[in-house]
């Protein structure tokens, strides 16, 4: 299956990335997580990325396409990814379609969360990130049994920078301006489907296993 998730920030794509990429057994690819990991380790793309994520902006075509582009050619992507947070606008679909003609290969399916406004507030403002493996946590809805302790490997949680109000407000802003035309583009193309992530996460993975277990080759 090759999936693409999509939905606002504080969806809960992160969250329902991991679940899915499991059950259907295909790479979670995250340019989010990427990001991040490049920004903690101080590379040169971290440093090309730093400060549009800080800002709630994209980070600039050039640099987000090239790093997919690398990623999926690996060989454990070779069968099927799931793709968390890419493509991001009309002009990164046009990318991912052209990886994709390149190896006879077209996309299975797009996946869009359906949250409001309200609720994505809320789960940006409680949410705490793994520093060590990236698993993200709830203060309210997902805690973890000590705090600011990760559960799964014991690293240390943090706020992401880019989860303060103003930013989160900035996040939504681009999101409506430039990934909602994406998910419209999708639905024209009869590629889109669509659940409601309102609930527990259980109950969101659920829905979202029956909606794409059509679409597992
Ligand atoms: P990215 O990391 O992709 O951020 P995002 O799209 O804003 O999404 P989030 O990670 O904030 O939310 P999510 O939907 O994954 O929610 P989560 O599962 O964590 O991108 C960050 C930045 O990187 C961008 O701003 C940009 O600068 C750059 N970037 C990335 N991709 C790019 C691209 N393609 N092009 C250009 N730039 C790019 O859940 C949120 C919280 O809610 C958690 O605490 C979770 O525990 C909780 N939660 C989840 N589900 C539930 C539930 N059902 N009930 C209650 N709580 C829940
Ligand atoms: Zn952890």
């Amino acid at each position: 299956m090759r999936l693409v998730l999509v939905g606002p920030p504080g969806a809960g794509k992160g969250t329902q990335a991991e679940f899915i990429a499991e059950h259907f057994r295909i790479p979670k690819i995250s340019t989010g997580d990427i990001f991040r990991a490049n920004v903690s380790g101080g590379t040169e793309l971290g440093r090309a990325a730093k400060k549009y994520m800080d800002a709630g902006d994209l980070v600039p075509d050039e640099v987000t396409n090239a790093m997919v582009r690398d990623r999926l050619a690996e060989a454990d992507a070779v069968d099927g990814f799931l793709l968390d947070g890419f493509p991001r606008n009309v002009a990164q679909a046009a990318v991912l379609d052209g990886i994709l003609d390149a190896i006879g290969s077209t996309l299975s399916v797009v996946l869009d969360l359906d949250v409001d406004h309200d609720e994505v507030v809320r789960r940006l403002s409680g949410r705490r990130t793994c520093k060590n493996c990236g698993h993200v946590w709830h203060l309210e809805f997902d805690p973890p049994s000590t705090e600011n302790v990760c559960d799964k490997c014991g690293g240390e949680l943090y706020h992401r920078d880019d989860d303060h109000p103003e930013t989160v407000r900035h996040r939504l802003e681009v999101y409506a301006e430039q990934t909602a035309p994406l998910v419209e583009f999708y639905a024209e193309r009869a590629q889109l489907v669509v659940i409601n992530a309102l609930g527990t996460v259980e109950d969101v993975t659920e829905r979202a296993i029956d909606t794409l277990t059509p679409f597992a080759g």
